[in-house]
């Protein structure tokens, strides 16, 4: 990874989002994935997103930023949209703070912490206007499945956090997973398929490729799936797991 410049903790503060801000360290969650230094407290608080960006604007999620280049262009070009990209990596969160410091983009934050437990506990019902997950780890091996970020519950999570109305947009180069991400989705009664809207996953912008993982997967000539659905009314149901 090209190193940025090094930014101190105190520069990176107004773009980094942590559930145990004001803690000096936070205490480890019972049966949580912590080893790799995420931020994630035991009594959580739903996210109030006017405090955190000082306005009303709406609000869109990524899960999985990696280096953070989607939110790169995203929060760039979209000076009226929030932005709130959680990676669990730290190294890569604070790759992608630094991104966001040095061109001072005030609409995007970045959480380190696993993706699953916010959108399940912090982010409020109805509070985010989409949820984007592109090229999330596909973790081949059967017995390393259960890592998987997209699962039937997640999928549940995130259309709980999606406004009616709202989008949820998805993205991969491995067509196995995203066959089962859409089979989740596809099998639930609060989200409808836009195949009309597809292109709009991961969109490319004049800069290029969208996200770091999709550069790679067109640059070895591989292909990309895309799907988008919209929030309906209905309410969260949990799917099956097509591949339990
Ligand atoms: C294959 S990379 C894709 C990164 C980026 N979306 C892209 O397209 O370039 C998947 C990213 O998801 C992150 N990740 C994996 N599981 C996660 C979780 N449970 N919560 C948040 N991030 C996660 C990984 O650390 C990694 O940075």
């Amino acid at each position: 990874m090209r190193k940025p410049r090094r930014l101190t903790d105190e520069q990176l503060a107004p773009w980094v989002w942590s559930a145990a801000s004001g803690r000096r360290r936070p205490p480890v969650p019972e049966g949580a994935e912590n080893e790799q230094g995420a931020d994630v407290p035991r009594s959580p608080t739903r996210i109030n997103w006017e405090s955190l960006y000082g306005n009303a604007y709406p609000v869109e999620i990524e899960v999985g930023t990696g280096k953070g280049l989607f939110l790169l262009h995203a929060a760039t070009a979209r000076p009226g949209t929030n932005f709130f990209g959680i990676e669990i990596v730290r190294k890569y969160q604070l790759y992608a703070a630094t991104r966001y410091a040095i061109r001072n983009l005030p609409n995007v934050k970045t959480a380190c912490a696993d993706a699953k437990v916010v959108l399940r506990d912090f982010v409020a019902p109805g509070s985010a206007a989409a949820v984007h997950v592109y090229f999330p780890d596909p973790w081949w091996k059967a017995r390393h499945k259960k890592r998987r970020v997209f699962t039937p519950e997640f999928a549940a999570d995130a259309a709980r956090a999606i406004a009616p109305g709202g989008r949820l947009y998805l993205a991969s180069d491995v067509e196995e997973y995203f066959n089962v991400m859409i089979a989740i989705v596809r099998a639930m009664p609060s989200f409808a398929e836009r195949p009309d809207e597809a292109d709009r996953a991961a969109p490319h912008t004049a800069d290029g490729y969208a996200t770091n993982f999709e550069r790679k997967a067109m640059e070895t000539g591989g292909s990309v799936w895309r799907a988008v659905f919209e929030r309906t009314a209905e309410a969260v149901t949990v799917a099956a797991d097509p591949a339990p």
